[in-house]
């Protein structure tokens, strides 16, 4: 079993649609996985995703109506193997958080893109609906890609 969590500001738009996207090819992959999503801010505790985020993903085969936002927590380096940051705030936000012995794998997403790793997937919550579609594809390239990899290491023993 490997335990994944993506991490956004809000976890009402980016995390929602990456735990969305990977949930979907993990299960495609048949991986043994367990996924869950927060933000470094707590806003939104307890919201459902942006209605923009979720028609997004509903526009490509994926419900995320279910999710509900919560804030990360120091102990979620120990439960999770991968923290996995949208942008580069989150990433240096959750480096500051990360407990000094912790082993989780730290990155952000688009890290597992070839050709993409340092880059960020824009925030489009200030944005239009097209921001949305954008930020779905960058999110499904990167949690296609991070599947894989967890495909390989898992059927390598
Ligand atoms: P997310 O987007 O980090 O992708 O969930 C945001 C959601 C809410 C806010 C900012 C970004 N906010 O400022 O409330």
């Amino acid at each position: 079993m490997v335990r994944v969590l993506f991490v956004c500001l809000g976890n009402i738009c980016r995390s929602p649609l990456a735990e969305g996207a990977f949930r979907a090819e993990a299960e495609r992959l048949g991986l043994d996985v367990e996924v869950d999503s927060a933000g470094t801010g707590d806003w939104h505790v307890g919201h459902p995703p942006d209605h923009r985020a979720q028609a997004a993903a509903l526009r490509n085969g994926v419900d995320i109506a279910g999710l509900r936002a919560r804030q990360v927590r120091p102990d979620d380096f120990a439960r999770f193997d991968y923290v996995v940051a949208l942008d580069t705030h989150n990433l240096a936000d959750l480096l500051a958080l990360r407990p000094v012995h912790s082993q989780a794998h730290v990155s952000l997403l688009l890290d597992f893109v070839p050709g993409r790793e340092g880059q960020a997937v824009a925030d489009p919550y200030y944005g239009k609906d097209g921001d949305f579609d954008i930020a779905w594809a960058d999110v499904d390239a990167g949690a296609r890609a991070l599947a894989h990899k967890i495909a390989a290491l898992q059927s390598s023993g």
